[in-house]
C-alpha cells in the first residue's frame, strides 16, 4: 500500500514541469549524482571511460523531456549530435539512447523525424547504434510509426518494448529482425492498456524475451531483477542462443555488484548512462520504481 502511494507520488512529481525546469538550475542534487553521470559532456566522458576500462559497454542518454518549443528541440538535437561527436573523438564504446519528446514529437511529427534524420546521419557516420526509448502509452503507437519510417533509410536504429502493455507481444512479433530493448515499463498506465500485477508483467517480459530471441533477433534484456536474469540465462542455455545475439542492460548506479557478476560470467553488459542538467524526471521515475532508492535522495539531501 505504502509502496503504491510512494510510486504514484514520485510518478506524479516526475511530470511537474515547474519542478523539472527549476531542477535544471539546481545542479545534480538530492543524491541524483549517484545515478546521473554528471551534468556535462566532460564529466560523462570520464565516467564512460572508467566503465569501458572495466569491460562494460554503454548507451548514453543526454537527459531531456517536456520540450515545448521548436527552439528547445533543435537545441536538444545539437546537444545529442555533440554527444555522438564525443563518443567518436574519445573512442568510447557506447551507443546512444534518445526520447522523441525531447526532439519535438509533441510539437510536430515531421519536424521530429527531421531531427532524428540529423542524429542518425551522424550516428551512421560513426557506426553508432541509436535506441529510441519508449515513453508513456500516449507515445507508443507514434514511436513505432516513426521507427518504421526511419528504418526505411537507417538500420542503426531500434526501440524499446514495455512488458506491462497488453499490446507488446504483437509489437515484438511485428518487429522481428529489429534490435530491441525489452523492459518492464516505467510509467503509470491505466488498467485498460497495461497489466498492473507485478507477476503478470514479469511473465510477459519473459515471453517477449523468448519470442525475440527465438526469432533470431538481437535482444537487450534491460532489468535489475536477478530472478528474471537467472531465468533468461536458462532460456539462452536451453535454446543455444549465441552470446552475440543478446546483452544485459542496467542503469548507471544500480546493482553494481550484479553488473560486475554478469560481466565476470562472460555476458555482455551495457550500462545506460544518463547525463545532463535535465535530470529531475528521470530521477523521480527511479525513486518511483524502488522506494528503497530514497536512501540515495536522503543521503544526498543531508550531505549538501
Ligand atoms: P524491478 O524494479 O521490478 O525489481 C525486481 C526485483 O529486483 C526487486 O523486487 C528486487 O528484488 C530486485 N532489485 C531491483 N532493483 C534493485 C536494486 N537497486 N537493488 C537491489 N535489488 C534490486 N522503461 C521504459 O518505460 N522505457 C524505456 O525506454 C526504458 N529504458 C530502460 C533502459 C534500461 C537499461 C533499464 C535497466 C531500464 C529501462 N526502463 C525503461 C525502466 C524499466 O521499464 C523498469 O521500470 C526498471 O528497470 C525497473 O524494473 P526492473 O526490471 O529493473 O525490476
Amino acid at each position: 500500500m505504502i509502496e503504491k502511494i510512494s510510486r504514484n507520488f514520485f510518478l506524479h512529481v516526475s511530470k511537474n514541469i515547474l519542478l523539472n525546469k527549476a531542477a535544471k538550475r539546481w545542479g545534480l542534487r538530492l543524491g541524483a549524482s549517484q545515478v546521473v553521470a554528471g551534468d556535462c559532456i566532460e564529466q560523462m566522458v570520464s565516467k564512460v571511460k572508467e566503465l569501458n576500462k572495466d569491460g562494460f559497454v554503454c548507451t548514453l542518454d543526454n537527459l531531456g523531456e517536456f520540450v515545448m518549443s521548436k527552439e528547445e528541440a533543435v537545441a536538444a538535437t545539437e546537444q545529442i549530435i555533440q554527444t555522438l561527436e564525443a563518443i567518436s573523438k574519445n573512442k568510447l564504446n557506447s551507443q546512444l539512447s534518445v526520447k522523441l519528446t525531447q526532439l519535438g514529437i509533441d510539437i510536430d511529427r515531421k519536424f521530429c523525424v527531421q531531427n532524428m534524420y540529423r542524429i542518425l546521419n551522424t550516428a551512421k557516420k560513426y557506426q553508432i547504434f541509436v535506441t529510441i526509448d519508449m515513453e508513456d502509452y500516449s507515445h507508443c503507437e507514434l514511436t513505432l510509426d516513426v521507427l518504421a519510417e526511419l528504418r526505411k533509410t537507417y538500420n542503426n536504429v531500434g526501440t524499446v518494448i514495455q512488458a506491462y502493455l497488453f499490446r507488446s507481444v504483437q509489437d515484438v512479433k511485428n518487429l522481428k529482425g529489429i534490435p530491441l530493448r525489452l523492459v518492464k515499463g516505467a510509467y503509470k498506465e491505466s488498467n485498460n492498456v497495461a497489466y498492473q500485477d507485478k507477476r503478470l508483467i514479469d511473465e510477459n517480459l519473459l515471453e517477449l524475451i523468448k519470442i525475440h530471441l527465438l526469432s533470431k533477433s538481437y535482444t537487450a534484456i534491460a532489468t535489475h531483477d536477478h530472478q528474471l536474469i537467472d531465468r533468461v540465462k536458462k532460456i539462452v542455455e536451453e535454446n543455444e542462443i549465441s552470446p552475440d545475439q543478446f546483452e544485459f542492460q542496467m542503469l548507471y548506479g544500480f546493482r553494481n555488484e550484479l553488473q560486475q557478476q554478469l560481466l565476470s560470467e562472460g555476458y555482455r553488459v551495457r550500462v545506460y548512462v544518463p547525463f545532463g542538467t535535465d535530470w529531475f524526471a528521470y530521477y523521480m521515475r527511479r525513486l518511483a520504481e524502488r522506494p528503497q532508492n530514497i536512501t540515495f535522495a536522503l543521503r544526498g539531501f543531508f550531505s549538501k
